[in-house]
């Protein structure tokens, strides 16, 4: 059976009602979440740029004590747009500098290539299409010491325990003198975060409500849009914001293959979690999973931060 609608099926059975926020990215989503990175409401693209921006040097500065030569692979690459700033900062501080982007994307990955070609000479570019926990462990190894990079808060949308799970996968495919660069997204006001996730244009309700036009698309459903609302909320004891899917009115919804779901009136779908981070979290996931923090690298309202971590050294 399809991945997609087994998944739907099983989440749509089980209570409270589940959907995962990995079929948010078909193309109409993918658009979306484009339009998203510019909201004004949306803060986290513009500490990230501001952090590449005036930290990349520093952190070229560390790594570079320890190694004239560099290879980065970026997991969930994108289109590089904010990448091949990142690497212009690095490059002049190696004699040599390759990047490997990883993206389940073939086309974003030609953009990427384009994108960062365009702006810096003098790096050699790959890219690889695929689920990143196929393709990363399939990356030829050589003596150049590796720095993997995963940013755009992207591991707040894991669990912990998947957190824990994808550093112990990271650290079991990399040697160590490699460093692994996250961005986490920080614990800040509440009202800060629930605005970025409930904007006042409603681009992020009709990036979760897509996912409710894909199962029509893709598995012929017969969910009615209007019949759904988008609601996030925001637990400041947890950091953990947590998006629905709201049914307004008891219906019934079918898929092509006959099979039904039951909503209650206002009964939830779960589609997504955005965790922010303190600082003792992130420790945590670092020593639960081998690796040492060796540098924090903040964006100036201390909202965001890139964080450089290395194996633990054990025996
Ligand atoms: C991709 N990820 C880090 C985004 C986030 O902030 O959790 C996805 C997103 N969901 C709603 N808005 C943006």
């Amino acid at each position: 059976m399809d991945e997609f609608l087994m998944h739907v099926k099983e989440g749509l059975s089980q209570k409270p009602k589940f959907l995962s926020s990995r079929y948010f990215y078909d193309s109409r989503g993918d658009e979306l979440f484009k339009q998203i990175m510019q909201l004004e409401e949306y803060y986290l693209p513009a500490y990230e740029m501001e952090i590449i921006k005036n930290q990349s040097k520093a952190l070229a500065e560390f790594v570079s004590l320890k190694a004239n030569e560099l290879n980065i692979i970026e997991l969930g690459a994108g289109n590089g747009s904010k990448t091949k700033y990142f690497l212009k900062e690095l490059r002049p501080y190696f004699t040599t500098l390759n990047y490997t982007a990883l993206d389940i994307s073939p086309n974003i990955l030609v953009e990427n290539k384009i994108q960062i070609e365009q702006f810096i000479s003098d790096v050699k570019i790959d890219g690889i299409a695929g689920n990143y926990f196929d393709t990363f462990p399939l990356l030829k190894s050589d003596d150049i010491t590796k720095l993997i990079l995963f940013l755009g808060a992207n591991i707040g949308n894991f669990s912990t325990e998947n957190a824990i799970n994808f550093f112990k996968f990271i650290r079991n495919s990399i040697s160590h003198e490699d460093y692994f660069l996250v961005a986490f997204d920080l614990i800040k006001h509440p009202r800060e975060i629930i605005k970025a996730y409930d904007d006042a244009q409603g681009v992020t309700k009709a990036f979760n409500l897509n996912l409710l036009e894909r199962i029509n698309r893709e598995l012929g459903g017969n969910f009615k849009i209007d019949c759904f609302d988008h609601f996030p909320y925001y637990n400041p004891t947890n950091g953990i914001t947590a998006s629905h899917l709201i049914s307004l009115e008891r219906q019934t919804v079918t898929l092509s293959d006959g099979t039904s779901f039951h909503f209650e009136p206002f009964e939830a779908i779960h589609t997504e979690i955005s965790k922010k981070f303190f600082i003792s979290d992130i420790e945590n996931i670092a020593q639960n999973a081998n690796f040492s923090v060796q540098n924090y690298y903040y964006n100036t309202t201390k909202g965001y931060v890139f964080v450089l971590f290395k194996p633990t050294f054990t025996i």
